[in-house]
């Protein structure tokens, strides 16, 4: 190892050490967070849906800010709350529906993110949740907002320079794929991923029509890993589902290959895939690396079932500290696990910032 790079390994380590992990500094090379995707980036848009897909009650939120139950899918922050703080912003983009998308909160971008939602628009019906084309609308109206008042020439700038996060998937195969046969028994699991990663071509190159220029999307994490996979398709194991693992790792190959075209399609575009899904069996498979100790059991309730309404105030043996636990409910990560993902996340998207 030469000095510079022992020089940048030590820098990095540092940054690591001081949780704020990376001196992105400047909010001004990054002025705006635009985030899309489920309940892995969503900060309470369903709360204004007529959806059961909610987290806007206790015991969610509580080692949240003021013990808040926001409708984030966690007992705390999600891994973009950790992004926009390592950003300097001065809080995380507020959710799109919530009317708290103005003043001076319009011009640092906005959260259009809703649980149950997926590449696949049919994902988001099944639940009512805002699918990603509904998303894209609602982004397109914010849009026009933030030109009438800074008008194209700066809107420009703004956007092409502001970072578009992009989180879904997971939905399309747990909460649809593998328990819907009006998909299931239509396409084989090869093509169905085929139509997920058709849905995100077209969402990034629609971003990018509008102007778009840095995006940065998620890959799927090991959906087999998740507690209530395990419980639904394990077939009694308390082992990851392997199948389910493969599939997911499957899809993430096609996510790669499919961003490395549309970067050559689209001129200008930096586009990044950042691999959650390395980071998150890291935490499952090696807890003990991190300071985990519980990672089969989510910490709401038996951690074996309980999500969304199912983890509410009633749920029994809800456990007293999720920091141990890599789940906080059956799908979602705790707010433990997911400083962890966006620690990954930042140093994955360091070139979306410079
Ligand atoms: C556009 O940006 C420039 C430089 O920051 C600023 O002086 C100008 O007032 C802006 N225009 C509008 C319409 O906001
Ligand atoms: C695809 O994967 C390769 C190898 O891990 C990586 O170098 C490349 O940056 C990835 N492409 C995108 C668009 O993230
Ligand atoms: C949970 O445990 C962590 C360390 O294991 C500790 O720092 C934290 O204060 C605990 N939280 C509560 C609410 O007891």
């Amino acid at each position: 190892m030469d000095f510079q790079m022992l020089l940048a390994a030590s820098f990095y380590l540092l940054c690591l050490i001081h949780s704020l992990p990376f001196s992105y500094a400047q909010t001004d090379r990054v002025p705006a967070l635009f985030i899309f995707g489920d309940s892995t980036v969503d900060v309470g848009n369903n709360n204004e849906l007529p959806t059961i897909i909610k987290a806007n009650f206790p015991p969610y939120g509580r080692d949240y800010i003021n013990q808040t139950p926001t409708g984030r899918f966690s007992n705390g922050k999600l891994a973009t709350d950790f992004i926009a703080k390592g950003l300097r912003f001065p809080s995380s983009q507020p959710p799109y529906l919530s009317g708290q998308v103005g003043g001076r909160n319009l011009l640092l971008g906005a959260n259009f993110a809703s649980a149950g939602s997926g590449y696949h628009d049919t994902t988001a019906q099944l639940f009512q949740a805002i699918s990603l084309t509904e998303q894209l609308e609602n982004y397109k109206e914010y849009r026009g907002r933030v030109i009438e008042i800074i008008r194209e020439e700066n809107a420009t700038s703004l956007f092409s320079r502001g970072i578009h996060l992009v989180s879904t998937g997971s939905s399309d195969f747990v909460q649809n794929y593998y328990i819907n046969p009006l998909v299931n028994i239509v396409y084989n699991v090869d093509q169905f991923s085929d139509l997920l990663i058709q849905d995100y071509a077209n969402f990034v190159e629609d971003l990018y029509q509008l102007g778009a220029r840095k995006i940065g999307v998620t890959t799927l994490p090991p959906i087999g890993c998740l507690p209530a996979a395990i419980t639904l398709f394990g077939l009694g194991s308390d082992e990851c589902v392997e199948r389910l693992n493969r599939n997911a790792m499957e899809f993430n190959q096609r996510l790669n290959s499919t961003s490395e075209q549309l970067k050559i399609r689209l001129p200008g575009l930096n586009l990044v895939v950042v691999d959650v899904y390395q980071t998150l069996y890291g935490l499952i498979t090696r807890p003990g690396e991190s300071g985990f100790t519980e990672t089969r059991h989510g910490c709401c309730g038996t951690g074996l079932v309980e999500t969304s309404i199912l983890c509410n105030a009633l749920s029994l043996d809800t456990c007293y500290n999720a920091t141990e636990y890599v789940f906080w409910d059956t799908f979602h990560p705790s707010e433990a696990a997911n400083e962890h993902i966006a620690n990954d996340l930042i140093v994955a998207g360091y070139h979306l910032v410079y």
